[in-house]
C-alpha cells in the first residue's frame, strides 16, 4: 500500500544528522545572529520535519510574490501562505546574499538553525495583508501580527539543529514521516484530517462523523501554535479532545496528534494551507467546514470552500470535504445543517461564543446538544483558573 504523495513529490528533511550538526557547531558562533521568536522557532520546525513541503526553508523574494500574487511558489506549486522569516534592519544590514546566518531564540538564545542567504527584500505589508488576509485592518489579529514585525525579509534554504521542546502534552507531538507510518501500519487507505483551534463542539463532531462515515480513519489535528490571546488555550483543549475520543470515537479508527504551528486567521487562503499541510502528514481528505480559519466577519461563511475551484483537483492532491453550517435541530432530534433538515430557524440550537463563554463562567454546562458535558466540565475547570475560555 503506498500513502499520498507529499505536496511537491518529496517529504523534505532539514534536520541535519549528527555528523553535519557537529561541522555546523562549529562555525555558528561565528555567523551573523538572526533572533526568532516561538511563531518563526514553529515554522522552522514545520519545515524542519517536512510538514511544510515543499518548502526547504523561508520564502526567497520570487516564490514571496508568486504566492502573494497567484498563490503559488514560483515553479508553480501550489502555496497559499508567505512563509517567510522577517529581520531587523540593523541585522539585514550586515548580511548579503551567499552569507550564512544562525538562527537563534530570542528568548532563550538557542541556535536553531542555519540558513543560506539567497535573497534579501523589502516587503510591502500591506499588499501582503490585503492579499493574504483580505483586509488592511490592524484589528485583525493576522494583520496585527504581520504590522509588528520588521518588513525586512530573508529568504533561503535552512538546516536545522535543534527542535523546540514541547512542554505538555509531548507524547501527541507527531512528524509526517511518524503520521504517515502509522497511518499505514493501520491499514488506512484514507484518512481525514480535522483542524480545530477550538474545543470540539457537537457541530465539529458531527462534521467529522459524517466524514468518518465515507474515510477509513480521522487524523483529529488540533493546532497548538501561537493562538489569539481569548482563543481557549492548547492544553484545556487537549484535556477536552481526550475525554471526547474516550468516550465517543472509535479507538482503532481515530488518532489525535497535535499541529504545531501558529494560527494566521487568513480564512480561505489558510484553508489551502491547512489542506496542503495535512497531505504532508498523510491525509488523503480534509473538512472544510463554515468559515474555516475565519474570525470575527471579514470572511464569507463559505469562502474557505469556495477557494479550491481555484485549483484542479490533482494540484492540490488531497480531496476537502465541504461541510454546511452544522446545528441541532430540536425537530428532527439529531445533528443537521439546511442540507438535511427543512425545519424553521428557530427550531435551531444555535449558541453565540458569548453566550457559551457566559454558561461556563457561571459553571453551568451549555445543553448536552451544544457540548458534550464531559467537555462542557473540562471548560468550567479551566474558567475557574482564570484561564480564557
Ligand atoms: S478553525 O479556525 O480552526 O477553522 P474551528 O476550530 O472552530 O476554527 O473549526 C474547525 C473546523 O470546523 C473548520 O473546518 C470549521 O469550518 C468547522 N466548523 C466549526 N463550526 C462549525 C459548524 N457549526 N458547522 C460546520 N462547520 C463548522
Amino acid at each position: 500500500m503506498t500513502s499520498i504523495r507529499p505536496h511537491g513529490g518529496t517529504l523534505i528533511q532539514r534536520l541535519v544528522h549528527e555528523e553535519r550538526r557537529a561541522e555546523l557547531f562549529t562555525v555558528v558562533n561565528q555567523l551573523p545572529h538572526i533572533l526568532i521568536n516561538t511563531w518563526t522557532i514553529s515554522d522552522l520546525d514545520l519545515i524542519a520535519v517536512g510538514a511544510f513541503s515543499p518548502l526547504k526553508g523561508f520564502m526567497n523574494k520570487e516564490d514571496y510574490q508568486s504566492v502573494l500574487n497567484s498563490m503559488r511558489l514560483s515553479d508553480g506549486t501550489v502555496w497559499s501562505i508567505p512563509i517567510t522569516l522577517a529581520v531587523d534592519e540593523g541585522i539585514a544590514a550586515q548580511l548579503s546574499v551567499g552569507d550564512r546566518a544562525a538562527l537563534v531564540g530570542e528568548s532563550d538564545g538557542v541556535i536553531y538553525g542555519v540558513i543560506n542567504v539567497e535573497s534579501i527584500f523589502q516587503a510591502d505589508q500591506h499588499e501582503e495583508a490585503i492579499k493574504v488576509f483580505k483586509t488592511d485592518d490592524p484589528k485583525h489579529p493576522g494583520v496585527q501580527k504581520l504590522y509588528e514585525r520588521s518588513s525586512i525579509y530573508v529568504g533561503g534554504p535552512v538546516e536545522v539543529i535543534h527542535r523546540p521542546q514541547p512542554e505538555k502534552f509531548r507524547q501527541f507531538y507527531y512528524d509526517p514521516a511518524q503520521t504517515r507510518a502509522y497511518f499505514q501500519k493501520q491499514g488506512w487507505r484514507t484518512v481525514v484530517g480535522f483542524q480545530t483551534r477550538n474545543p470540539v463542539h457537537r457541530a465539529h463532531e458531527y462534521i467529522q462523523k459524517s466524514a468518518m462515515e465515507i474515510v477509513d480513519a480521522l487524523f483529529l489535528n488540533p493546532l497548538v501554535g501561537e493562538t489569539k490571546s481569548d482563543d481557549v488555550p492548547a492544553d484545556v483543549r487537549m484535556k477536552s479532545y481526550l475525554t471526547l475520543l474516550e468516550h465517543y470515537y472509535p479507538d482503532n479508527r481515530t488518532f489525535l496528534g497535535v499541529f504545531p504551528a501558529a494560527m494566521r486567521y487568513a480564512g480561505p487562503r489558510e484553508a489551502i494551507f491547512h489542506a496542503i499541510v495535512r497531505k504532508n502528514y498523510g491525509c488523503t481528505h480534509f473538512i472544510v467546514g463554515r468559515d474555516h480559519a475565519g474570525v470575527g466577519d471579514y470572511y464569507g461563511t463559505y469562502e474557505a470552500q469556495e477557494i479550491f475551484s481555484q485549483f484542479e483537483p490533482e494540484e492540490l492532491g488531497i480531496t476537502p470535504l465541504f461541510f454546511e453550517h452544522s446545528f441541532f435541530c430540536t425537530i428532527c432530534g439529531g445533528m443537521a445543517s439546511n442540507k438535511t433538515c427543512p425545519h424553521d430557524k428557530d427550531q435551531h440550537l444555535t449558541l453565540s461564543g458569548t453566550k457559551v463563554r457566559g454558561l461556563l463562567r457561571e459553571g453551568k454546562c451549555p445543553p448536552p446538544e451544544f457540548t458534550r458535558p464531559e467537555v462542557a466540565q473540562i471548560l468550567i475547570e479551566g474558567m475557574k483558573q482564570s484561564i480564557p475560555i
